[in-house]
């Protein structure tokens, strides 16, 4: 249960520190507690921070851990090579999930999972009766070995038609233009007065919010949620708020396939007529 989980503490770009992951586990030693697995983000949901990985696998290295990396969301953007230092260190990972669903596209659902020794899944999964066996046991991965259910659709056809079909530089292209366009939007934001860009744009999401002057506390919270629902109502758009550093703020993700520049600016419209709305 919960009681078993340690949050490591985070810096201020909110990526996860590893003097602070490394005191956790020694302190969990200390306590007569056995850590098993470290599990770090690339591409956290609130703010798509990237946890260094070099770093954290030196630390599950160290101490013999499990290092899984959750790249659910951002790991799409691994396939651009000016960004595959934000994966430094990935050799590492015992094991990594990626959802091509998500930004690259992929009709919903396909979650990709790479595990470097399968071993421990069959080890726990596998069962051997006599009418699953066959001839070509032993020459196949067998993923029925892998998981808890037997039977599995073949997602991987989905994620192989839209490689063939976009190809992968039509792929890179796609995500290049949604990184430009939130590079464009975080920079409106940041010029005009009274927004604030909240996280660093690592890629595609930007977390943003206006702060009235002198509003601050839960009367911001309140004033910040009243203007994304009536965005959000008006079915015009929509965006996520999260609770960033304990107060709300307004997180715009950039990713579909149809969305161009014209729709982000239409966006960052419809952002500031909505704060004027509620002033
Ligand atoms: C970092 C991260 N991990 C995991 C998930 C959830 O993934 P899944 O739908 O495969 O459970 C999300 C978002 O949905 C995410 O952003």
């Amino acid at each position: 249960g919960r009681a078993n989980i340690r949050v490591v503490a985070h810096d201020s770009s909110f990526a996860m520190k590893p003097d602070a992951l490394e005191l956790a586990i020694e302190d969990d030693k200390a306590a007569g507690r056995i850590p098993c697995a470290v599990v770090a983000t690339t591409g956290t949901t609130t703010t798509t921070a990237f946890d260094p990985i070099l770093a954290i696998a030196k630390v599950t290295t160290h101490h013999g851990l499990w290092l899984h990396v959750d790249a659910a969301m951002a790991g799409s953007a691994m396939i651009l090579p000016e960004f595959r230092s934000l994966w430094d260190g990935i050799e590492s990972a015992d094991s990594i999930v990626l959802n091509p669903h998500k930004w690259l596209g992929v009709a919903f659902d396909c979650s990709v999972y790479f595990v470097r020794d399968s071993q421990h899944l069959i080890r726990v999964m596998s069962t051997n009766p006599s009418y699953l066996q066959t001839s070509a046991d032993g020459q196949v991965k067998n993923y029925r070995d892998w998981g808890l259910p037997l039977g599995r659709r073949f997602r991987a056809l989905k994620l192989w038609f839209l490689i063939r079909e976009q190809g992968v530089t039509g792929l890179q292209q796609r995500l290049r233009r949604d990184i430009e366009n939130a590079r464009w939007l975080a920079e409106q934001v940041r010029q005009t007065p009274g927004w604030k860009v909240l996280a660093p744009v690592s890629l595609q999401t930007v977390c943003l919010r206006y702060e009235p002057v002198g509003m601050t506390g839960e009367l911001l919270d309140q004033f910040t949620l009243n203007w994304v629902n009536q965005l959000n109502r008006s079915g015009y758009t929509y965006l996520t708020p999260a609770v960033l550093e304990g107060r709300w703020m307004v997180r715009v993700s950039i990713g579909a396939e149809q969305t161009e520049r014209v729709h982000v600016e239409q966006l960052w419209y419809a952002l500031q007529s909505a704060v004027l709305r509620t002033t």
